[in-house]
């Protein structure tokens, strides 16, 4: 798919758009990337600034790859930061080496050196994503990762002309990290993103934007298939084409059945394909971005722009607007998510876990902490089941793999302290949250059951919870608190979505299920930078198996020391 936009860096260089497409082998094989992490300068809405780059382009390198291939992506750090880059959505079977979480499954790479993640990729194909993971460095560090169906399978839906990727992030006028420490030293939020992007470009609802507009030129009458991706560090985002339909075909690389909406609903850590027919009156149409957020709490409400643009028409044509539900439209968030099914056939079967080994129910907190070191001498917090996790100083994965005592303890709590009315009043009460390292154990194969309650402590919130090295199926959500014997009688066993990123309703829950049949350290946390970095996180271990294909692989040789 061509980019019409004079200034778009397809037109410039339309090789690099298609390349992975003419280039990809027909059998599974061995693709290798260089990621060279650079600084460069980049300006968006009249400000220059350096940012953190790979290979200088902001968002990065897209990875092409089909099922069943190897990537090697060598990641050389030339810059003043540490860095570490996780394959968001990648299973890494006992591969944990490979997953990136700074301090989780491997110690950052220093400047001036090197790591070379390997992975194979199994089960999976369609649209994931990379960013770099440490701190708030995946505001600039990000890029898509199409992974194609094996040589000879189609898509399970109608062959799409062409294809494009949307990477929907945020921007800030300011050094990101040098916002991030002025938000803790004032013990308070970081200040909010300046702008939205797709694709890194705000759009010409921004000033100095002629050259920040990303467009795909589309043909009359036939059918896109756009790989949208949410990017942004903390706001959840609907998306929207003027005078289009979206055929939403698959989320977070699983198949969905097929169904048609005026917009998306797209949390941080997610991906959503759709189908896009090109069924106007030739024109220029918006695509848009703009955040979901139905609590009180104020955001960057800022609509980030894009250009879908037919055949012949020319740039001098002003854009049609697009409609987009309302900041806080809870009720087309809620029947959105709603609709969401797998698609549950012979050949891509839900294989729902019926049975459950290991119940788990964990509140999600925020809190005001002491803070002498702060100017308000107040810092806001965040927890799970009262506790706020502490990174340590060395990899988890490590520490298990050779059975370092003293980082980390197994004995994350299955549930709260103390029950409570989770999503009445407002809560401000200091409920004895703890710091730890605290992970939980689970038995290889074992299936899991975990429900994410919201809370009302200081306020209710929506919240995108990642679950790394995995997929689940959100067999259940709902408004309020949990209820496990209604709630449970209504769950959906036979074809709930599954995703590797769920959101958990505003002061409501969401249930997940999977078979823990990856053994390895797995990172759990909000994607919400924000939270995450308040300590909105923890981590399971997940035992070996007894097969000698069921424990962890062995560290490579370039793993990064600490
Ligand atoms: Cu995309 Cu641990 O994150």
């Amino acid at each position: 798919m061509a980019k019409t936009n004079n200034f778009s860096f397809c037109s410039l260089l339309p090789f690099l758009c298609f390349v992975g497409f003419l280039f990809i082998p027909a059998k599974a094989a061995v693709k290798s990337y260089q990621f060279d992490i650079q600084v460069k300068n980049v300006s968006r809405l009249c400000h220059s600034k350096p940012i953190v780059t790979v290979n200088g382009l902001f968002p990065g390198p897209t990875i092409y790859a089909r099922e069943g291939d190897t990537l090697l992506v060598n990641v050389t750090n030339h810059a003043q930061y540490n860095m570490s880059i996780h394959w968001h959505g990648l299973k890494q079977y006992r591969n944990g080496w490979a997953d990136g979480p700074a301090y989780i499954t491997q110690c950052p790479i220093k400047t001036g050196s090197s790591y070379t993640y390997n992975m194979t990729i199994t089960g999976q194909r369609g649209t994931l994503w990379w960013h770099a993971h440490i701190f708030w460095l995946r505001a600039t560090v990000y890029g898509a990762i199409v992974i194609l169906p094996k040589q000879g399978t189609g898509f399970p839906f109608p062959q799409p002309y062409r294809e494009a990727n949307l990477i929907l992030g945020e921007w800030w006028n300011n050094d990101v990290e040098e916002v991030v420490k002025q938000g803790n030293r004032l013990g308070l939020p970081p200040n909010m993103s300046d702008a939205h992007t797709i694709n890194g470009k705000p759009g010409p609802l921004f000033p100095c934007s002629e050259k920040h507009t990303f467009a795909v030129e589309v043909e009359q009458g036939k059918t896109y298939l756009l790989r949208i991706i949410n990017a942004a560090l903390n706001d959840e985002l609907f998306f929207a084409i003027a005078g289009h339909n979206l055929t939403v075909v698959e989320v977070d690389a699983v198949y969905t059945k097929p169904f048609t909406s005026q917009a998306i609903l797209i949390a941080p850590g997610q991906t959503t394909n759709v189908l896009v027919q090109a069924n106007q009156v030739p024109s220029r149409y918006f695509m848009a971005a703009r955040p979901f957020m139905d609590a009180p709490l104020s955001i960057d409400n800022k609509t980030a722009t894009a250009i879908l643009q037919y055949k012949g028409i020319p740039n001098s044509v002003l854009p049609v607007l697009s409609q987009l539900p309302a900041l806080n439209d809870t009720a087309f968030a809620l029947s959105y998510n709603g609709k969401l099914r797998s698609l549950n056939t012979a050949k891509y079967p839900a294989i729902v876990p019926l049975k459950v080994d290991r119940q788990l129910f964990y509140t999600i907190g925020l809190g005001i902490n002491q803070c002498t070191t702060c100017l308000n001498g107040t810092q806001l917090t965040a927890s799970l089941n009262n506790i706020t996790f502490v990174m340590p100083q060395v990899g988890l994965l490590q520490a298990h793999y050779f059975n370092t005592k003293g980082v980390f303890s197994t004995d994350f709590p299955d549930g709260p302290p103390t029950p409570f009315n989770y999503t009445g009043a407002p809560l401000t009460a200091n409920l004895g949250t703890k710091l730890g390292t605290r992970l939980s154990k689970i038995a290889f194969n074992s299936t899991v059951e975990l429900v994410l309650q919201d809370t009302n402590l200081l306020t209710v919130e929506s919240h995108p919870f990642h679950l790394h090295g995995y997929n689940f199926f959100i067999v259940g959500t709902g408004v309020g608190n949990f209820d496990p014997k209604k709630d449970r009688a209504k769950f959906n066993l036979m074809d709930p979505p599954e995703r590797n990123t769920v959101g958990v309703p505003t002061g409501g829950w969401a249930a997940i299920r999977f078979r823990a049949d990856n053994p390895g350290v797995w990172f759990m946390h909000c994607h919400l930078e924000l939270h995450t970095s308040w300590g909105l996180k923890t981590a399971f271990v997940v035992e070996n198996g007894k097969g000698s294909d069921q424990s962890v692989l062995p560290p490579p040789k370039d793993l990064p020391p600490c």
